[in-house]
């Protein structure tokens, strides 16, 4: 296997590869010589990226197809899956592929994880959302009693496996919703990440490989100091505190809006947040905040009661006791987490969302 240090991360029990997946899976399959190799894909990606590979001579046995979609993120799906694996007669020394999103990322890695105690998985993400964010940090599991990745577990995949090619066939708004993660990864941690990808005038015209790596690279330094979420990696939560409140009260509304486009929203809020108590300059709040709406435009964030979305955030699963945890920034490309505010202070910044 190549280890180029510009396609190659490096993790303590796994590495994250980037570029051309194919040979990467057959050298991999090659080394470890498992017993079977299963692929498990949904229907969008079975057709778009699996047929690729197949073409390309992937050496693969089986297949488990499910249907797309974060509601078949559940415990009857993996029920399905564990019963289709034992059907194919896997075994522990079983391979399986993970070819998919970030539903496919989670699930199948959480179904291989409890599968006969544990079987190795591969983890190819092919949305961006997956690549530059699900696909690190061992964070494995499903929806259950209707809250997002309740059950779960933390487990490492033997390798992970990106190959930008696939974001070909990814709708654009898929796209958009995962560069809201690279947009935040600059944001928190790498001033460069942010002075790259605005630079390009058609934001959808990245130089997708250089910026999932760069992207990758400040995931990767956040989750090694902090493995288990107890500090640091709360920085990652820039944007998704009220980002998530955002999300799912427009899901209860019967408007979803995609999980990037919500964490923009939040982006512009907790930045003006980060201002109001002192933090960020109002010169880069402005610089962020047209950017963020130039490729996000405006979510309807007017239509929802403010009322209704401070009680999502006080239910967050990362707040400690009653009071609301945000990460802020001090600069573009610096952070600082803990801090808390007023609901009077979040109604502000919604307010000066909906004011745009
Ligand atoms: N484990 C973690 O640390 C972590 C981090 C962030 C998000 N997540 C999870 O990730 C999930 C969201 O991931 P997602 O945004 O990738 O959603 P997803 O897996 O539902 O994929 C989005 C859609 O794109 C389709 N698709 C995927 N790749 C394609 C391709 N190359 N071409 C055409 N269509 C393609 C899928 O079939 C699906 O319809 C959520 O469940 C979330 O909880 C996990």
């Amino acid at each position: 296997m190549t280890k180029d240090s510009k396609t190659t991360l490096h993790l303590p029990n796994y590495q994250i590869f980037i570029g051309e997946t194919l040979n990467f899976i057959n050298t991999l399959i090659s080394e470890k010589d498992p017993s079977k190799v299963i692929v498990l894909a949904d229907h969008h990606t079975e057709e778009s990226c699996l047929a690729l590979l197949k073409d390309g001579g992937l050496k693969y046995d089986s297949s488990i197809i499910i249907a797309a979609g974060e509601k078949h993120k559940s415990l009857g799906t993996c029920e399905k899956i564990w019963q289709r694996l034992f059907d194919l007669k896997a075994d522990r020394h079983s391979l399986l592929i993970n070819l998919g999103g970030g539903v496919i990322g989670d699930m199948g890695g959480f179904c291989a994880s409890t599968f006969m105690r544990g079987i190795p998985f591969i983890q190819v993400p092919t949305t961006l959302l997956s690549q530059v964010d699900a696909s690190i940090g061992g964070k494995l599991g499903i929806d259950f009693y209707g809250l997002k990745n309740a059950i779960g577990l933390f487990h490492d995949p033997l390798a992970v496996l990106i190959d930008p090619e696939f974001l070909k066939t990814l709708p654009n708004k898929e796209l958009r919703s995962g560069f809201a993660e690279v947009i935040k990864h600059g944001l928190i941690r790498d001033r460069s990440i942010w002075d790259k990808i605005t630079a390009v005038d058609e934001w959808s015209d990245q130089p997708w490989q250089e910026v999932i790596y760069e992207s990758l690279k400040v995931k990767q330094k956040v989750v090694l100091e902090d493995p288990f979420e107890e500090g640091t990696r709360k920085i990652l939560n820039f944007g998704h505190t009220i980002g998530h409140a955002i999300e799912s009260v427009m899901i209860d509304i019967d408007r979803p809006v995609l999980h990037g486009e919500a964490v923009a929203a939040g982006m512009i809020a907790e930045a003006y947040l980060s201002n109001r108590c002192g933090q960020l300059s109002t010169e880069e709040l402005a610089t962020i905040t047209e950017y963020l709406k130039s490729v996000y435009g405006q979510i309807p964030v007017n239509e929802i009661e403010f009322d209704r979305l401070l009680r999502k955030m006080t239910h967050d699963k990362k707040n400690v006791g009653s009071s609301i945890n945000f990460t802020f920034l001090e600069k573009i490309g610096a952070s600082s987490i803990n801090h808390t505010v007023s609901p009077e202070e979040i109604k502000e910044s919604i307010d000066y969302y909906i004011d745009l």
